[in-house]
């Protein structure tokens, strides 16, 4: 049987404290990963995910990291370094929320807000961890991505034009990392279903559904499945990719 296997591997996912990361570090555990969970306000939710992971007899911590401080993104790493050990996978899952608006209306803090929180995360995440990949001569980079950076629809500017900054950012981190066995890849989710819709009723999907050729929203565990395929030697011919999981909603082109 071909399996999902991450035993002996060690990963740091950003943002596990929030909707989609704490499934992804969780699915990570289950594959056989020790994980590492990020947040940056939310240490209790943080400290619950790392407590399920420690509870499949994985190891786990919770680290803090506010991903506009270059400073506080190594602290992270040196805390790592010093006790849990050095990630072979990350997954820079983060994102910063603020309210969405057309162009003439957007804050320009909100553009620099989303700048930092897409491009700069995944600036200083491979700043920190990638040379101890280069090192080893493994690792595995995995960012979440989304649907709107595809389709760029109204209101969404601030959020898309970072994702496809960071996009920009991995694709040439996966040409100058890829000789040294490191893989970078992006999965882009669509609106995606998660625990705080499971605990509170579905938002109204009336006018996203018919743009969905599966004709449903996808689950956090869809999401996170996608994710640990790329972690895992299944995908290691796999690097520089833009994988949506959006039901066909948003397709690239080739
Ligand atoms: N949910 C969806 O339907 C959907 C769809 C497409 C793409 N995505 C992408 O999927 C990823 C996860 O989204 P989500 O919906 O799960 O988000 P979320 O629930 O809002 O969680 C966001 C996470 O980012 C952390 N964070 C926020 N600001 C930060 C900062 N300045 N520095 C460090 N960490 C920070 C939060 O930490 P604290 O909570 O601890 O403060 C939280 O863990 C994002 O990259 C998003 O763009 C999501």
């Amino acid at each position: 049987m071909l399996t999902i296997d991450l035993s002996g591997k060690r990963a740091l996912v950003t943002g596990a404290s929030g909707q989609l990361g704490r499934t992804m570090a969780k699915t990570l555990a289950q594959c056989g990963a020790d994980v590492a969970v990020h947040y940056f306000h939310n240490e209790a939710q943080a400290q619950k995910v790392s407590r399920e992971i420690q509870a499949m007899g994985r190891k786990s911590v919770a680290v803090q990291a506010d991903f506009a401080s270059e400073e506080s993104v190594y602290a992270m790493r040196d805390l790592l370094a010093g006790g849990f050990g050095l990630p072979d996978i990350v997954v820079n899952n983060a994102v910063s929320q603020y309210r969405w608006t057309t162009v003439l209306q957007q804050d320009s803090a909100d553009y620099l807000d989303q700048f930092r929180s897409c491009v700069m995360q995944n600036v200083l995440m491979a700043k920190a961890f990638a040379p101890h990949m280069v090192a080893q001569k493994y690792g595995r980079i995995v960012a979440t991505n989304t649907e709107c950076a595809i389709e760029c629809f109204p209101t969404q500017s601030a959020y898309a034009s970072a994702k496809r900054g960071q996009d920009g950012v991995l694709r040439c981190l996966a040409r100058e990392l890829g000789p040294s066995g490191v893989t970078v890849n992006q999965v882009a989710p669509g609106w995606t279903i998660s625990e705080r819709e499971r605990e509170n009723g579905l938002d109204d999907m009336t006018h996203y559904l018919p743009q969905v050729p599966l004709g449903r929203r996808g689950t956090d565990q869809e999401i996170a499945n996608a994710v640990a395929f790329l972690c895992s030697d299944l995908a290691s011919f796999i690097t520089g990719a833009f994988l949506p999981v959006c039901g066909g909603k948003a397709m690239t082109a080739i």
